[in-house]
């Protein structure tokens, strides 16, 4: 068997609020995801789901446990991963293609340089008539194709995706999970997808984890 991509060894996290109570977002969790694979966690609202995400990508710490990368303990995993929160704001003054290569700048990239990589991307999808225009005239579905295309710009290896169709309608929603397996097959990308939708997991996974409430 190949090397996990990403292997979670009981982790667990807890919030020590300020009325002294200590919340455990998540206890004892473990997980492996292999190169190439689409995986999905779903479980009810509460049960720690962006809490796991926001850790993976080192964006908060974690209160105990072990996190992997292709076989090697990692603990500054900032900007290893390709991060779609679950309110992705696309900044409204900024264009389609300056939204892409948001990311890119604040690496410093030089804007050329990202400007070409982003064009590039939007006519991979045919979306390029879209690029020069402002998020107030997108659909919801639109901005969410924006804010994943900002994503896999950014790093097209290992995607965290929080929930991105969860604001759409059903119709809507199902356009773009559609789309969305069109688009990973582009890439070979690896996938950690957070939902509460059980049927969209099954669509779009290879394998399906269910978080429990603690
Ligand atoms: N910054 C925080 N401070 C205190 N408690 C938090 C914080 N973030 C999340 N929690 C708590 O941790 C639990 C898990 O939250 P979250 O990971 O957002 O769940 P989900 O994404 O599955 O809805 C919840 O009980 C939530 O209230
Ligand atoms: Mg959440």
């Amino acid at each position: 068997m190949s090397t996990p991509k990403l292997a979670i060894k009981n982790l667990t996290k807890k919030y020590f609020l300020s009325n002294s109570q200590t919340v455990t977002a998540l206890n004892n969790f473990n997980l492996k995801v292999f190169p190439g694979e689409f995986v999905s966690i779903i479980g009810p609202s509460g049960c720690g789901k962006t809490t796991l995400l926001n850790i993976i990508a080192g964006v908060e710490k974690e209160t105990s446990g072990e996190i992997s990368l292709d076989g090697n303990i990692e603990n500054s995993r900032r900007g290893k991963f390709g991060y779609m929160f679950q309110e992705s704001l696309l900044l409204p003054w900024r264009t389609v293609e300056e939204n892409l290569i948001l990311e890119l700048d604040i690496k410093k990239i030089p804007r050329e340089k990202s400007l070409k990589k982003a064009r590039q991307l939007l006519k991979k999808f045919h979306l390029e008539k879209f690029a020069k225009e402002h998020p107030s005239t997108l659909s919801g579905g639109m901005k969410q194709k924006v804010s994943l295309l900002r994503t896999i710009l950014f790093n097209d290896s290992f995607l965290l995706l929080d929930e991105p169709f969860g604001a759409l309608d059903q119709i809507t929603r199902h356009g773009l999970q559609i789309w969305l397996k069109k688009t990973l097959k582009k890439f070979n990308t690896t996938t950690l997808f957070i939902t509460h939708d059980i049927s969209e997991a099954k669509l779009l996974s290879d394998r399906i984890i269910q978080l429990k409430n603690n």
